[in-house]
């Protein structure tokens, strides 16, 4: 495969089958919103995943990556990324739930997220909700042939910390394609010096991860679940994206096209 600055360009063959990895993707994600509601354990949407998975003759592209032991992150309120599944963990109203999953389909690779909530939730939560998925989108927008790559985490910063949010920087997004990590880095805040530059046919995993409060988190004993420091709640939107001639192209959409999160509070939709 090309490499331009050490990354890959893809053709558009690879595009389309990258495409179609991120499509079950979503169809999946989907479908684990559906069964999102009080009273299910969070496991029960690791078996969504896995039944579907088998229905559509994919592999989970997380289940064994550098041994991580289920098809899906599941990383509740105050957990940011990486959290586990569990039979013992009741999703309750309030909560909310960050679901990270992919699927390896035609060597490629699927990687998309949506933090969903549980019931009724607080109006900061929804709100956190909102600008976080906004933020996705902000970023998005930047993902354009001739821009420095963290462009896009200035504007995903500049628009978190101007609702009075905080964006996580020990986990960034990532080039994907083949394989689910590639270069470059794409982090959700301005590292202040310049990147790689963008070209069509790059393809990019945009994933803003975005705090009530202090950016910082704290890894588990379990070795995998990243949790903010003051134990506030967190959310996590991601897109898998191609830079293309026609402008940036959102790979991780479902048969039901582009799923936004619709807000319990009115006057909090109008920001996204
Ligand atoms: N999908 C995550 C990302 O967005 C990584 C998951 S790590 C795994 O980069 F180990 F759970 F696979
Ligand atoms: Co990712």
């Amino acid at each position: 495969m090309k490499k331009f600055q050490g990354v890959f360009i893809k053709n558009s063959r690879e595009i389309e089958n990258l495409r179609e990895a991120d499509r079950l993707t979503a169809n999946v994600l989907d479908a684990i919103g559906d069964e999102v509601r009080p009273g299910i354990p969070s496991w029960h949407l690791e078996e969504v995943a896995r039944d579907l998975c088998a229905q559509y003759g994919v592999e989970p592209a997380f289940l064994g990556y550098q041994n991580y032991p289920f098809a899906i992150c599941c990383s509740i309120n105050e957990a940011v990324v990486h959290g586990f599944p569990s039979k013992d963990r009741i999703l309750r109203e309030g909560d909310i739930v960050s679901v990270d999953f992919g699927v390896r389909y035609n060597g490629m690779v699927g990687d998309s997220a949506r933090t969903y909530p549980v019931g009724q939730i607080s109006e900061t939560a929804d709100r956190l909700l909102c600008v976080t998925e906004a933020a996705l989108y902000v970023g998005i927008e930047k993902a354009v042939q001739g821009n420095d790559v963290y462009a896009i985490g200035r504007a995903i910063q500049n628009f978190v910390e101007g609702h009075g949010f905080g964006v996580v920087r020990r986990y960034v997004g990532h080039g994907v394609g083949a394989t689910m990590h590639e270069k470059p880095e794409v982090p959700n805040y301005d590292p202040g010096v310049r990147g790689v530059q963008l070209r069509n046919g790059m393809c990019i995993a945009i994933e803003p991860m975005v705090t009530e409060g202090t950016w910082e988190v704290d890894v588990l004993p379990d070795n995998w679940t990243a949790v903010t420091q003051d134990r506030k709640y967190a959310a996590h939107f991601e897109h898998s994206v191609a830079v293309t001639s026609s402008g940036p192209t959102i790979l991780s959409v479902g048969d039901r096209g582009i799923v936004r999160y619709k807000s319990q509070y009115p006057e909090i939709n109008k920001l996204a």
